[in-house]
C-alpha cells in the first residue's frame, strides 16, 4: 500500500526517520546511552585482526561507509568487496575471523556464494539483512537484522540507512571491546545516532526545494558526485540511485581523485554535486570545488550551516543540511541524495519503483 504516495519510493524514503528509530531502538539503550546488540556474538571484537565484508549495490556500498567507522571507531582493518568479485578471488581468510555481508533481501546471488565460501574459509558469519528469514539469515553465525519494513521499490532507501545505523552500531559495539572507545566517546556516539530521526524528518524539508532543483538535473546528459571521507561511498550511491531510476549517467567519485581523470570532463552543461558536510576534511573538499567552479562546472553543493558559511563560492544551488555529528552525516545526508535522484526521474516521467533492466532481488548472477 502505497499511502498517499505516488510511489511506493517516495513512500520509503519519508518512512526513513521512523525505521531508522525502530532499527536504533534495537540496537541501542537510549536509557544508558550504550549500543547493547540484540543477539550474542560467537566471537569477541577484541580477538579480530580484521573484517572482511562482501555485498552488492547499495548495500556494497553501505559496507564501504561501515569501513570508515570500524577503522576509525574500533581500529580494525577492514576489506571491502563487491560479492561478485569477492566470491571468485579466493581471498585469503584466517580461520577465526569475521565476515560481514550486507543484503536487503538476504537472497542476492553473489552475496550468497560470497557468504558459503567465507563459511567454508571457518569464519564467523554475520549478515546484516532485513529479511529475517532469507536464505542468507538462514546461513550466517549471526543475523543483525534491520528493521525497515518490507522495501518494495527497486531503488533501495530505508534498507540503506538502516543498514548504515546497524552497521555505526555494530563499530562502536566493536570499539568498546577493543577499548578503542572510552564511556564518554561512546555515549557521544550514541546520542548522535538517537539524534538521527529527527535530523531525518528535518531534512526531509529540503524537499521542496530539491523537486525544483530536479527539473534543471533532467536536462543533463551526465552528473558527477564528490565527496571524501564517508561522503565518498555516498557520492557513489547518488550516482547510483539516479542512473538506475533516471537513466541519466551518473557517476560518483572521490573529490580528491577529480584532477586525475574526470575534472576533464567538466565544462558550463555539466551538474556537479558536492556532498561536503563541515568536518575535519570539509576545506580539502571546498578546493576540489573551486577547480569545479573554475571551469564553469554548475555545482549543487549539499553541506549544513556552517559549511554553507564558509564555503565561499557561488553555487547553482545549497541545500543546507541540519548541522550533525559528522559521524552521522552519511545517514542524514542520504536523504537529498535520495530525493534529487527521485524528482529527477519522476519530472522525467519515468518508472521509479520498476526501472527498466532491473529486479527486486538479483537472485542469478
Ligand atoms: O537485496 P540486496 O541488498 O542484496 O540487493 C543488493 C543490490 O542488488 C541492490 O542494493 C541494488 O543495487 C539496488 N537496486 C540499489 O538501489
Amino acid at each position: 500500500d502505497k499511502g498517499n504516495y505516488r510511489h511506493f519510493m517516495a513512500k520509503e524514503i519519508h518512512e526513513q526517520a521512523e525505521v531508522v528509530g525502530r532499527t536504533l531502538a534495537h540496537y541501542v539503550n537510549f536509557a544508558a546511552e550504550r549500543v547493547e546488540l540484540p543477539v550474542e556474538l560467537p566471537f569477541d571484537f577484541k580477538d579480530l585482526k580484521r573484517i572482511s565484508i562482501s555485498a552488492c549495490g547499495t548495500a556494497y556500498l553501505a559496507g564501504l561507509i561501515s569501513k570508515y567507522w570500524f577503522e576509525r571507531l574500533a581500529r580494525i582493518p577492514v576489506e571491502i568487496d563487491v560479492a561478485s568479485e569477492f566470491r571468485y578471488r579466493e581471498a585469503p581468510l584466517e580461520p577465526g575471523g569475521l565476515s560481514i555481508f550486507v543484503s536487503q533481501s538476504g537472497e542476492t546471488a553473489d552475496t550468497l556464494a560470497s557468504l558459503r565460501y567465507a563459511t567454508a574459509e571457518k569464519q564467523h558469519t554475520l549478515s546484516v539483512v532485513n529479511v529475517p528469514t532469507s536464505t542468507m539469515a538462514r546461513e550466517s553465525n549471526v543475523i543483525a537484522q534491520t528493521l525497515a519494513g518490507v522495501e518494495v521499490g527497486v531503488a533501495s532507501t530505508k534498507a540503506f540507512t538502516c543498514q548504515l545505523t546497524v552497521l555505526l552500531s555494530l563499530a562502536i559495539a566493536a570499539g568498546r571491546a577493543r577499548g578503542t572507545l572510552s564511556v564518554e566517546d561512546e555515549k557521544e556516539l550514541v546520542d548522535a545516532l538517537m539524534a538521527v530521526p529527527g535530523q531525518m524528518t528535518e531534512a526531509m524539508k529540503r524537499e521542496h526545494q530539491i523537486e525544483i532543483l530536479a527539473r534543471d538535473l533532467s536536462k543533463a546528459k551526465d552528473v558527477l558526485y564528490l565527496g571524501r571521507g564517508t561522503s565518498y561511498p555516498l557520492a557513489m550511491e547518488g550516482a547510483l540511485k539516479l542512473k538506475e531510476i533516471s537513466y541519466i549517467h551518473a557517476e560518483g567519485y572521490a573529490a580528491g581523485e577529480l584532477k586525475h581523470g574526470p575534472i576533464a570532463l567538466i565544462d558550463e552543461t555539466m551538474p556537479v554535486i558536492v556532498i561536503a558536510p563541515h568536518d575535519n576534511i570539509f576545506e580539502k573538499t571546498v578546493s576540489n570545488m573551486q577547480e569545479v567552479a573554475a571551469r564553469g562546472g554548475r555545482i549543487i553543493l549539499i553541506t549544513d550551516e556552517r559549511g554553507a558559511l564558509e564555503a565561499g563560492l557561488d553555487t547553482m544551488a545549497t541545500i543546507v543540511m541540519p548541522s550533525v555529528h559528522p559521524i552521522v552525516a552519511p545517514i542524514v545526508n542520504a536523504v537529498p541524495i535520495q530525493l534529487l535522484a527521485y524528482h529527477t526521474a519522476v519530472f522525467m516521467g519515468k518508472d521509479v519503483d520498476q526501472p527498466r533492466n532491473l529486479a527486486k532481488s538479483v537472485t542469478v548472477e
